[in-house]
């Protein structure tokens, strides 16, 4: 059989990446830039300076992703772009480029959806087994995501209010971390002591939904009304017991479902699978079962367009393809 070879293209929040990728699972070139710098001192994302950085980069990454894999177009199978959910400005540059590509070069164009992307992710560090449990975690997500079958994907549960990441940023915030926060409040986790009682949210019996905003807000309450009797918390203790109440319900609902759904394997994608609290809970939990748990490097955790090539070959393979009238589409459904 003929190598295949797919463009992947990435812009839905504030990293314009570009990556080649051979039969789905081998990468030849990964180029990320990063647009944190410019959104730091803002505190979170600006949409207009994302869009704007993404015009500025997105000739310059596929000229250095092309460089880097050293090929060329007619070798390409096929363009894949995330065209949802994320930052519609953001989006539109990367569905755009993607469109006048495969217009130019005549190539096959395949819109994907971002999450099926943080989820192929894992394709690279190992072969699926169905049925299989994706937990989502990011600064926009937090979903449970069940696969019976290559491309097929239902949500068990999901965010009501902020995704994992968000409350962590907030929670960041609060404590005067830089954003993006996560990071920072792990390590000051590490070194704090569990001795607050934050809410922890776990809806109906039955239900593997997530809630973290009234977590947010005890974190809020808790550290205004110690100010307002003087007293000092340790920044530690705070990021230790935030950490510990959402690692607490993001692993056991996993098991969960994991067990529920009788699953052949676990997988964990997004930003927050960085989280050291996360991993050594889900690794503890998972250790008591034989179902075989997969956490990838961080480098495929958070967005790139390896992934989005990885996704977008399984649907090139079987035969999806996005017609011209492609849009950005900001609420995709996976
Ligand atoms: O997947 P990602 O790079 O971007 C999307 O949101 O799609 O995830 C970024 C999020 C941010 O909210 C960041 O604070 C969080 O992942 N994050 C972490 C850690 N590393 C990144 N949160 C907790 N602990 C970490 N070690
Ligand atoms: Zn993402």
């Amino acid at each position: 059989k003929k190598e295949n070879y797919i463009v992947g293209i990435e812009t839905s929040c504030d990293e314009t990446a570009v990556a080649i990728v051979k039969d789905g699972r081998e990468i030849i070139s990964n180029v990320v830039a990063s647009q944190i710098e410019s959104h730091k001192r803002f505190g979170g994302v600006v949409p207009e300076i994302a869009s704007r950085h993404h015009v500025e980069q997105i000739t310059i990454v596929l000229e250095e992703a092309f460089n880097e894999a050293n090929i060329t177009w007619d070798q390409i199978d096929a363009i894949a772009v995330t065209e949802g959910p994320g930052l519609v400005g953001a989006l539109l540059i990367g569905v755009n480029a993607a469109k006048a590509l495969a217009f130019a070069k005549q190539k096959p164009l395949v819109g994907v959806h971002h999450i099926a992307g943080h989820i192929y992710a894992n394709r690279y560090e190992q072969e699926f087994h169905f049925p299989l449990l994706a937990l989502i975690v990011s600064g926009g997500h937090t979903e449970l995501v069940l696969m019976k079958e290559h491309g097929k994907y239902e949500l068990i549960g999901e965010t009501r209010d902020d995704a994992a990441g968000e409350a962590y940023d907030k929670v960041a915030r609060m404590l005067e971390l830089p954003y993006p926060g996560g990071p920072h409040v792990d390590r000051l986790a590490a070194s704090g002591e569990e001795n607050i009682t934050f809410p922890r949210a776990w809806l109906e019996a039955d239900s593997f939904d997530f809630s973290f905003s009234g977590l947010k807000s005890s974190v809020i309450n808790t550290i205004h009304n110690a100010k307002q009797r003087g007293d000092e918390l340790k920044k530690e203790d705070i990021a230790a017991s935030f950490q510990g109440s959402v690692v607490d319900v993001l692993s056991t609902k996993t098991l969960k479902a994991a067990i529920a759904y009788n699953v052949k394997q676990v997988i964990v994608a997004g930003g927050v699978a960085a989280n050291d609290g996360l991993r050594k809970s889900l690794n503890e939990k998972f250790s008591g079962t034989n179902i075989p748990l997969l956490i990838p490097p961080l480098k495929l955790c958070t967005d790139n367009a390896a992934m989005i090539a990885a996704a977008g070959y399984i649907a090139y393979e079987q035969g999806k393809r996005s017609d011209w009238d492609l849009n950005a589409n900001p609420s995709l459904v996976l």
